[in-house]
Formats: structure tokens, sequence, C-alpha cells
């Protein structure tokens, strides 16, 4: 099929249809506007977060199989399923097969999830440099064998666990290889493909090349489902991406961050054609609840210092926002925060309030 034509086929989906129920395997989710692994920021905290603003479906950061063998306390920190959280997918990353096998079975046994997606598409060194992440993309056998052996390890507990790949487009602009990997993914047993379609060399710079997601959409169709993720900064976008390569869902990452709104806004504009704006004082209230949620998942102190960037998302565009931020950098403890935020509150009701009178 030309491309051509697979425009044509679907920007003749309705938009009523956009927002829709997703079967991966056995696991069916009530909608497909999912959140993306993001290292050092999907915690349980911002996921429980995401599910009160509408996400259908969340992801965990990746976790080392590695490290997980170990036993990490932070690993299994990373991994526990928050209590709103019902449905939700463990990504764990690696290249050796017996390790990333061994893993999947010892999270599906302690924490349930219905999912076990694996990562072949992070560009760290640290980590392409052990064969893992982005490195899976260059080594298509490798990846089969990764995606084999976890596959039918998970078979053999008796649950029906799907498990998941998260590919790029490949390892540079003159190793495109998201087709083969594609392909030894789901020849594998992988039940759902993701595509970040970036180049490991690209990391974050550029633009995410959309029509390789369209063309893997086309090429998996009756296959498996496909998923779309990069430059989803809106609820416009989400929509555009819907529209232009017929994915069948997608997964925010950066345009989640301080922004867990864009869920519902997303889900509205899918069905409604329009979407509600977050007021200022929606926006201070989630990030506080992150922040007692966060208290409780990594201590004051270390909450504290990671939400003061947390809040500086949260806080962009609004009113005053520039200096409740220089505040913020200082805060260290919850009754710093209380007593930054109230008097912000006040500004915001009485602007004329002078508090340091
Ligand atoms: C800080 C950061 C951490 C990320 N961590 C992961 C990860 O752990 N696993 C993964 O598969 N992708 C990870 N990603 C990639 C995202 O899931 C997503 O595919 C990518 O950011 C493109 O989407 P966006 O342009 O909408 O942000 C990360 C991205 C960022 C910015």
């Amino acid at each position: 099929m030309s491309e051509l034509d697979v425009r044509e086929l679907n920007t003749m989906e309705t938009d009523s249809q956009l927002y829709r129920p997703v079967t991966i395997g056995n696991l069916t989710l009530p909608g497909n506007i999912f959140l993306a692994p993001i290292a050092g920021y999907s915690d349980r905290s911002f996921r429980s977060i995401c599910v009160d603003w509408g996400a259908d479906f969340t992801y965990t950061e990746m976790v080392s199989s590695e490290a997980y063998i170990r036993s990490s306390a932070k690993t299994e920190k990373l991994i526990t399923r928050a209590h709103n959280e019902r449905r939700y997918a463990v990504q764990i990353f690696g290249a050796n097969p017996d390790f990333m096998a061994g893993t999947a079975v010892r999270i599906i046994e302690r924490y349930h999830p219905e999912c076990i997606d694996i990562n072949a598409g992070c560009p760290m060194p640290k980590i392409t440099k052990t064969g893992a992440g982005s490195a899976l993309m260059r080594n298509p056998e490798k990846l089969y064998a990764v995606v084999k052996a976890v596959k039918d390890a998970v078979e053999q507990t008796g649950v029906a666990v799907p498990v998941t790949v998260k590919i790029r487009s490949g390892w540079s602009q003159t190793e495109l290889t998201w087709k083969e990997a594609a392909i030894a993914a789901v020849e594998a047993g992988a039940a759902a493909l993701t595509i970040h379609p970036r180049t490991c060399a690209q990391c974050y710079s550029g633009t995410a090349d959309w029509d390789i997601l369209a063309q893997l959409v086309q090429i998996m169709r009756g296959r498996v489902p496909v998923f779309g993720s990069g430059d989803l900064f809106s609820p416009q976008s989400a929509h555009d991406m819907l529209v232009s390569t017929g994915c069948i869902g997608v997964m925010f990452a950066r345009g989640a961050m301080g922004n867990p709104f864009i869920f519902r806004q997303t889900r509205e504009l899918l069905q409604i054609g329009a979407y509600s704006e977050i007021t200022p004082a929606d926006k201070i209230g989630t990030a506080k609840k992150e922040l007692m949620l966060l208290c409780e998942e990594a201590g004051e102190q270390t909450a504290c210092r990671e939400m003061r960037k947390r809040f500086a998302a949260y806080t962009k565009g609004i009113a005053g926002g520039a200096k409740l931020r220089e505040q913020l950098v200082q805060a260290s403890s919850i009754q710093d925060y209380e007593r930054i935020l109230k008097n912000f509150s006040l500004q915001a009701v009485y602007p004329h309030t002078d508090n340091n009178r």
C-alpha cells in the first residue's frame, strides 16, 4: 500500500473512534491514552497522579534486570503499584535473556503487573554499552532471544501477562533497523509494540519521524497493535498522531511532566472535539498532592528536593509563577512548601497583600 493510500485510509476514521479500548494479548484496557516510561519521573507518585487525571495505562520507568536479580531496594520501590493504579506495566531492560526472563517472572509473582514491557530504546551510553536499550536495535537476533526468553518464562508461570517491546527507529540514520527489530520482536512473541521514532544517535533532538510510525502500523496490521510515542506535547498532537499514522494509542512522556491534565484533556478532545482549561488552583493542588505522595514513597527530604523541579513544571505559565519558583527552589520541608504556597494563594486572591509588612 502506498503512503498516499495509508493517509487516505486513516483520515476516513471518524474522531469518535479515536478514543477507544485496546487489547494487548489477553489484556483489555478501557482507553488508548497511556503514560510512557520515564526514568527519574514515572515513579509511583507521578503514575498515581496521572491515573487520577485519566491515564488509561501507566508504565514504570525502566528497571535493570541485573539490579533486580541482585534485589536492590531502589528497584523494588520503582515497581510497586500505586493505590489507584488498577492496571500497569513494568518495563525491564537488559541484554542477558536469562536475567531478563528471571526478572520478569519474579516481578510477575511479586507485583502482578498486567504487562511486562522490554526496553529496546534507551540511548544512554551506560545502558547501550552493555548491549541493552537501543543497542538491541542493532542486534535483532539478540532482541529476538531476549523477547523469546521472557515470553516463554512468563508463559510458564501460567499467568496470562502480555510481553511488549518499546523500540526506536534505529541506531542512527544509516542504521534504521526499526523494521527488522519489530519483526524480530513479534516473531519472538511480543503482543504489542511501541515506537519512539528517533534514532539512538538523535537521543531527544530533532523531531520524531511519524512516517516511520505510520509504516510500522501498516506492516503490523492484523498482527499486533502499535502505539506511538514522540513529540506529544498537547492534546492536539495526540489527535494528529492517531489520525495521521493510524496507531492504536499514544503514550505521553515529556508532555505529561508537570501536566498530567493532558490525559483528561486529550480524551475530551478525542470524544467531544474540545477540552476544558485547567485552573491554577488545580495545578497547585495537584502538585501538592504529588508532593505528599512522594513524601510517603521516598521520605520528606528526598521528596521535597525532587518536587522543586516538578513544581517548576506545574507552575509554568501561571501568573506569578516565576516568583513562586524562585521561592520553591529553597523549599526543603513540607512546612516550607505550605508556607510558600499559602503566601502565593493570598497574593492571588488579594494581589495587594504585602506579606513582608
Ligand atoms: C527523562 C526521560 C526518561 C525516559 N525514560 C524512559 C524509560 O525509562 N524507558 C523508555 O522506554 N523510554 C524512556 N523515555 C522515552 C519516553 O518514554 C518517550 O518515548 C520519549 O520521551 C518520546 O516522547 P516525547 O517526545 O513525547 O517526550 C524517557 C524520556 C525522557 C525524556
